[in-house]
């Protein structure tokens, strides 16, 4: 089948539409000229109402794992506890990388489970530098409680460094509100670009933490970009990804011309068809959830049914042309997950869930084909 008619419904990348493909064949442009800087400047803007914050904001030409980097990198040295709180993928990927630069506390939930809040308490009252959190854990379909983190890294003076990859943009996110030291989102995923950018706020908190560091990144210092970003022409420290920028320009107005609020509405009741849908088809969400936690607005992962593994799912559905996702290392085969971020419709909703419910079927899975795309369209009439 040919790329063109692949419906990617996976936690991003996701779908590119055509007017934020046009707008990367611009032509190059000077990447210190008056041009880039007015683009960067209104990235920077937009971002800024988007992560809900007053903090600095810089784009880097890296993918989310970058922003991740240059958090825990440009903050945490060999002697800084770092409590990682984990409960998936990429929670796990943050212990890894702060375990690079510090000494990391490593607290281990089941992938998909909670988090327990007075766990986290306990370790950040013995004393950390930082605590790290994904907000969405997009290997689980959870739905982390950052603002109690927040309160809670407050409380014990620590730096609040929270991934967002899969949440800002399509979720609520109130980076001030919360207590965010360090945000970062990825552009491949609710923000609808391309991949390949990442972007990240840093508080004065986190900026002042850097005063004592002995040696930073390189090319992921973030007192740099606060340099380049502080000059008459507001510009990077190193050449920017421009096609990329371009593309990130595009989609952040996109992301205004429907409204903030409008999009998050649309994911959450995206999900929300998507939960439906599964349900009335007979199979369980994969998280395990208590008062504080929630199911993903952007990212729903399912329990492979009794008898048939995630990837037969994965496979059956890419013959179909839509591209779902499996579990990922140790979740692999035991899931399946459908992304719902970024510029995703009801259609594409639709159409997913109707060739779900045929693959389930024909395995055997589902006795009847409609239920399952019954319960999603009633959810999604809302948004008509
Ligand atoms: C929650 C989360 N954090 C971090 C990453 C890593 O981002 P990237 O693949 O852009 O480096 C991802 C990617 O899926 C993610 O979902």
């Amino acid at each position: 089948m040919n790329n063109e008619d692949i419906l990617l419904m996976m936690p991003g990348p996701v779908p590119v539409v055509p007017r934020i493909l046009r707008a990367m064949s611009k032509p190059m442009i000077n990447h210190r000229g008056a041009e880039f800087s007015e683009m960067y400047d209104d990235c920077r803007e937009i971002l800024a109402d988007i992560f809900k914050t007053d903090n600095d904001i810089f784009v880097i030409s890296g993918s989310g794992s970058a922003a991740m980097e240059a958090a825990v990198g440009c903050t945490i040295k060999s002697d800084d506890k770092v409590v990682t709180i984990e409960n998936g993928k990429f929670g796990e990927r943050f212990k890894l990388l702060a375990g690079i630069y510090g000494d990391v506390v490593p607290l281990e939930f089941e992938w998909g489970d909670s988090i327990d809040l007075d766990v986290v308490e306990e370790k950040l009252a013995e004393g950390a530098k930082a605590v790290t959190l994904v907000h969405n854990e997009t290997s689980a379909g959870i739905l982390n409680p950052a603002e109690e983190i927040g309160k809670l890294a407050r409380k014990y003076d620590a730096l609040f460094i929270m991934d967002g990859v899969t949440s800002i943009g399509g979720d609520d996110v109130r980076v001030d509100e919360w207590g965010v030291d360090i945000a970062v989102v990825g552009s491949q995923k609710c923000i609808g670009a391309p991949p390949g950018l990442s972007m990240i706020s840093v508080s004065e908190r986190a900026f002042d933490a850097m005063e004592d560091m002995k040696k930073m990144p390189y090319y992921l210092d973030l007192k740099a970009y606060r340099k380049s970003a502080g000059k008459e022409k507001t510009q990077t420290p190193y050449t920017p990804a421009i096609p990329l920028f371009y593309a990130l320009q595009e989609s952040l107005h996109i992301v205004m011309e429907e409204g903030l609020d409008a999009r998050i509405n649309r994911h959450r009741t995206g999900a929300e068809a998507v939960r439906e849908a599964v349900n009335a088809m007979g199979i369980e969400m994969l998280p395990n959830l208590d008062s504080y936690s929630r199911y993903s607005n952007t990212v729903s992962a399912m329990k492979a049914p009794e008898g048939v593994s995630g990837d037969d799912i994965k496979k059956d559905m890419l013959k179909r042309g839509i591209v779902i996702a499996g579990g990922q290392a140790r979740l692999s085969g035991k899931i399946f997950r459908i992304g719902s971020m970024g510029n995703i419709t009801s259609r594409d909703l639709l159409v997913t869930i109707q060739e779900l419910e045929t693959v389930l079927h024909k395995r055997g899975v589902v006795s009847n084909i409609g239920p399952g795309i019954e319960a999603a369209s009633n959810v999604l009439d809302a948004l008509l």
